[in-house]
């Protein structure tokens, strides 16, 4: 079943009269339950192809669809509640509130989530004993983690996230990449992450590589 579809998405920035193309006709389809990677050179646009896909930048020309429901087309307060519902984000620099602690960064979007989910999710993630802590008190590393942790708290049904494993050790890195994997299997939780790591994701289900702003591979 398909989840995601985006058609023909270019972005063109624009900055003190200079125009740069980021993305170039870039289309993609998942799958409910398809761990996809996302490959490609610094500045060729990963992370403008994610925020579009995730509703959170627009593009300059093409459609987003996210089951069925063409996002851009959807009012900014509609967007934001669908985002709610279906999207789980972890961002390349984490962007954890710095007045909250730990757990109110990971409760931050679902208040009501399930007690035992959020501590099996610090205990494999091995961030259980930082749940007081703010994360100023805490590692790259581990603030890392403390944002994975927050993207998945109500069981997104499309994760969203750039370099995850970015500031992990190699061994740490395998625990996020397989919590990530068994989730796609477990509730066919559908998702795209970029990685710099081929090798982790050589099991990946696809692998998009993206050179300039296009995609050289299907
Ligand atoms: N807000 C912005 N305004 C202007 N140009 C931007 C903006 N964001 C990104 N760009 C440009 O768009 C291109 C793609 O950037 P993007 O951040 O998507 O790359 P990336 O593949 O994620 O790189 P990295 O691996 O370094 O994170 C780059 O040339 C970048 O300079
Ligand atoms: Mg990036």
């Amino acid at each position: 079943m398909e989840v995601l579809r985006a058609e023909s998405i270019s972005k063109i920035y624009c900055q003190n009269a200079v125009s740069l193309q980021a993305l170039r006709s870039v289309s993609v389809t998942v799958q409910k339950g398809e761990f996809v990677a996302i490959l490609g050179r610094s500045g060729s646009g990963k992370s403008t192809l994610l925020n579009i896909l995730a509703g959170l930048d627009c593009p300059s020309e093409g459609k987003v669809y996210i089951d069925g429901t063409d996002i851009f087309n959807l009012s900014e307060e509609k967007r934001t509640l669908l985002r709610r519902e279906k999207i789980g984000f972890v961002f390349q620099s984490y962007e954890l509130l710095h007045s909250l602690s730990v757990m109110k960064n990971i409760r931050l979007p679902e208040l009501k989530a399930d007690d035992d989910y959020v501590k099996e999710l610090l205990g494999t993630l091995e961030i259980g004993q930082y749940e007081t802590c703010y994360p100023d008190q805490l590692s790259g590393g581990e603030q890392q983690r403390v944002a994975i942790a927050r993207a998945l708290v109500n069981h997104p049904p499309i994760l969203f996230a750039d370099e995850p494993t970015g500031n992990l050790d190699s061994k740490t890195e395998r625990i996020v990449i397989d919590l990530l994997k068994n989730l796609a299997a477990k509730y066919g939780t559908s998702i795209l992450m970029v990685t710099h790591n081929e090798e982790l994701v050589k099991d990946a289900d696809r692998m998009i590589r993206l050179e300039d702003g296009e995609i050289v591979n299907g």
